[in-house]
């Protein structure tokens, strides 16, 4: 079937199956490779891209129900996103890296809901994203850190 798409910002229209998940149709139609892949099934945080500005896990929403607006990380943008980025390479987060993108994302979501964000806060929002490298304390750190740039 064909499914028409607002990507990035990009109206985007793809011919697959209903039932495909959302993270292979960015991945293998739209060459989006920076949504990573990691369990398949919403436990991990790898795939998490936003709808609406809203996080969800791409590997399990079928494109069949995708009913907004698709932002992945290679277009992220806004305040909240470019001071999370500064915060991440100045903080040296990543370690294999494979987790990032996921990461960010949800870090991105969380500062835009909540500006000043509690360590709790931040275990709550960042919770479903795994770090096999448990970089889980600087992720804490950069987050508390753009938070304070932004302000
Ligand atoms: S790949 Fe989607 S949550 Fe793990
Ligand atoms: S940096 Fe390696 S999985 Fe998170």
């Amino acid at each position: 079937m064909t499914y028409k798409l607002t990507v990035n910002g990009q109206p985007r229209t793809v011919d697959v199956d209903e039932d495909t998940p959302l993270l292979w149709v960015l991945r293998d139609e739209l060459g989006l490779t920076g949504t990573k892949f990691g369990c398949g099934i919403a436990a991990c945080g790898a795939c998490t891209v936003h709808m609406d500005g809203q996080p969800l896990r791409s590997c399990s929403l079928p494109v069949s129900a995708v009913t907004g607006e698709i932002t992945t990380i290679e277009a992220v943008t806004g305040t909240e996103a470019k001071a999370l980025q500064d915060a991440w390479v100045r903080l040296d987060v990543p370690q294999c890296g494979y987790c990032q993108s996921g990461q960010l994302m949800s870090a991105v979501a969380l500062l835009r809901e909540i500006a000043k964000p509690t360590d709790s806060d931040i275990d709550l929002a960042m919770n479903g994203n795994i770090c096999r490298c448990a970089t889980y304390i600087r992720i804490r750190a950069a987050i508390h850190e753009a938070a304070k740039a932004i302000a």
